[in-house]
């Protein structure tokens, strides 16, 4: 009652100028700050464009990013659209011609690594020295893709392993039931991490769930930071996220690995080969002398960040195809068979899995981790060759399922049929062009260009590795046979089924 008397004693009373002016002062500078002219205004919006309730837009991009994403692709096909995410508008562009103008332009204009500043904060997460010096990144370009023959084996090794205590055998032919996701990430993350930081600590279950859990602790603070100001990020980051306990937990684990390594370069008087050939061992020897174990803990977070949940992600899908499709089992097995055979479980085995390889790429072609690809940010303002302006620190990506999905790109796009490159490698006699490591602006799981994934050669290994020894030694079945898991979108990005179980058993034929 009170409040309406105080609010009618206002109104009724004349208000003095002296208030008036900086009343409607302020409330026309707060409607030109919401209303007024933006750069970005002549790009169509998917979803509602306006200041407020395009904030509505991005509560919805969460849960419908994906058709989003395809119904801007089919109403803008060669040209621009926008879609709201938390804290900032992405451009996102279409058509072969501007998808390779986005892909070639340079890092200095359109920049991979400040966009993944931008949307992962790492320079929070990972702090300035890591990210402004990121050996880490180099290390994967270069050290990591040319030693796969060597790391095969150990990654092998640690294959059989890790199978054997997430899916053991034995020699009942009952079916057993476990969680696909989160055995394919146990399985995943262990063999991963035998070329990251060696046995034993990769098979340590803290250190395993750490990395896990890592990505869940960063996605969390992209939430937070995404409701305060820039300036208050590295308080409230301290104060209310995992990551500083995250990185603490991860320097406790490594520190005994990081001095036993030391120790044996010092007793073989500095002699790298006693070490084991990992990337733990590549760091010690590349990082620069101030390098502490804080910095070292959190560039192998890094490496985990960019490489486990891919992997695992991919495994898991895979998994989901072969349970749901039997049919496609016998042939991929006896590709590996006679592969095996001939070279054991190798580089150069892996490498003749033609089909196995045919199957990944079409499960990479349904679900390639994002919508969306070639994310970037720009540097600076850019002019697209058909006259659009982008002004300096706008978002911007390439369709990339929309893409996958386009019968004119794909005939028959909606069948996921592990032949589809296959076919192509034994038409053209030629099956490098094919391969699912083979990036184009029709392929774009590994995006595409001077960023595209230097890991996937890596990963194409390792999931060979894994689908391998998977088909060789069990029988994998669903708990409802047939009915392929639903994968999960959130925002532009695709996930297996979280909790769908695969039934598994020793194999029988
Ligand atoms: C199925 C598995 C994987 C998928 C689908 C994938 C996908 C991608 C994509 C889409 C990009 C961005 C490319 C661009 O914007 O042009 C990327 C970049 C990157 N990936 Fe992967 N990735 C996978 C596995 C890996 C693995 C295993 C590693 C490391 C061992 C890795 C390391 C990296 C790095 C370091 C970059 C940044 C490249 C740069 O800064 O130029 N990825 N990946």
């Amino acid at each position: 009652m009170s409040t309406l008397y105080a609010l009618r004693s206002i109104f009724s009373e004349p208000i003095s100028p002296v208030v008036l002016f900086p009343l409607v002062a302020a409330g026309a500078a707060l409607i030109w700050a919401l209303w007024k002219p933006r750069p970005l205004d002549s790009i169509p919006t998917i979803g509602p464009s306006g200041p407020l309730s395009s904030y509505i837009g991005a509560f919805q991009f969460m849960f419908r990013g994906r058709q989003m994403i395809q119904e801007g692709y089919e109403r803008y096909y060669g040209g621009y659209f926008k879609v709201p995410i938390l804290d900032r508008w992405m451009v996102v562009v279409s058509g072969k011609k501007l998808s390779d103008e986005l892909r070639s332009a340079p890092e200095d204009t359109f920049s991979l690594d400040q966009a993944l500043v931008d949307m992962l904060h790492l320079d929070f997460v990972f702090g300035k020295k890591v990210y402004l010096n990121p050996l880490h990144v180099t290390l994967m370009k270069t050290k990591m893709t040319k030693t796969i023959a060597a790391l095969t084996p150990d990654m092998y090794d640690e294959c059989i392993q890790a199978f054997e205590q997430h899916m053991p055998l034995d020699d009942s032919k009952e079916w057993k039931a476990v969680p696909a996701l989160a055995v394919g990430r146990q399985i995943s993350t262990i063999v991963n991490n035998r070329i990251v930081v060696g046995y034993p600590l990769c098979r340590d279950p803290e250190y395993i769930n750490l990395n896990l859990r890592f990505i869940v602790d960063m996605f969390q603070c992209r939430m937070l930071f995404c409701l305060i100001p820039r300036f208050m990020e590295p308080l409230v980051g301290r104060i209310a996220t995992n990551i500083p306990s995250q990185i603490r937990l991860g320097m406790r684990l490594l520190k005994p690995v990081l001095d036993r390594r030391v120790k044996q370069l010092e007793e073989s008087d500095g002699d790298w080969s006693a070490l084991p050939n990992d990337m733990l061992s590549w760091l010690i020897a590349t990082v620069p002398k101030d390098e502490t174990l804080d910095t070292i803990t959190r560039r192998l977070l890094g490496v985990n960040v960019a490489a486990i949940h891919t992997i695992s992600h991919t495994f898991t899908h895979s998994l989901f195809y072969l349970a749901a499709n039997q049919d496609f089992i016998p042939p991929i097995r006896a590709e590996v068979e006679k592969a095996v055979a001939e070279d054991g479980w190798t580089k150069s085995a892996m490498g003749k899995l033609y089909l196995l390889d045919s199957f990944l790429k079409e499960v990479l072609r349904f679900n390639g981790a994002q919508a969306w690809s070639l994310n970037r940010i720009a540097l600076k303002d850019y002019t697209f060759s058909d006259g659009t302006f982008i002004p300096k620190g706008t978002s911007v990506a390439a369709c990339a399922t929309p893409v996958h999905m386009d019968p004119s790109v794909y005939p028959e796009p909606e069948k996921f049929d592990p032949y589809r490159f296959y076919r192509l490698m034994e038409r053209d006699g030629e099956a490098n062009q094919h391969l699912v490591v083979k990036t184009s602006l029709e392929y774009l799981p590994f995006g595409h260009g001077s960023h595209a994934c230097p890991g996937r050669f890596f990963a194409a290994n390792q999931l060979k590795l894994m689908i391998g020894h998977l088909l060789l030694n069990y029988d994998i079945e669903l708990e409802q046979p047939g009915a392929l898991p639903e994968r999960v979108w959130f925002e532009a990005a695709v996930l297996p089924h979280q909790t769908a179980k695969i039934l598994y058993r020793k194999r029988q034929t």
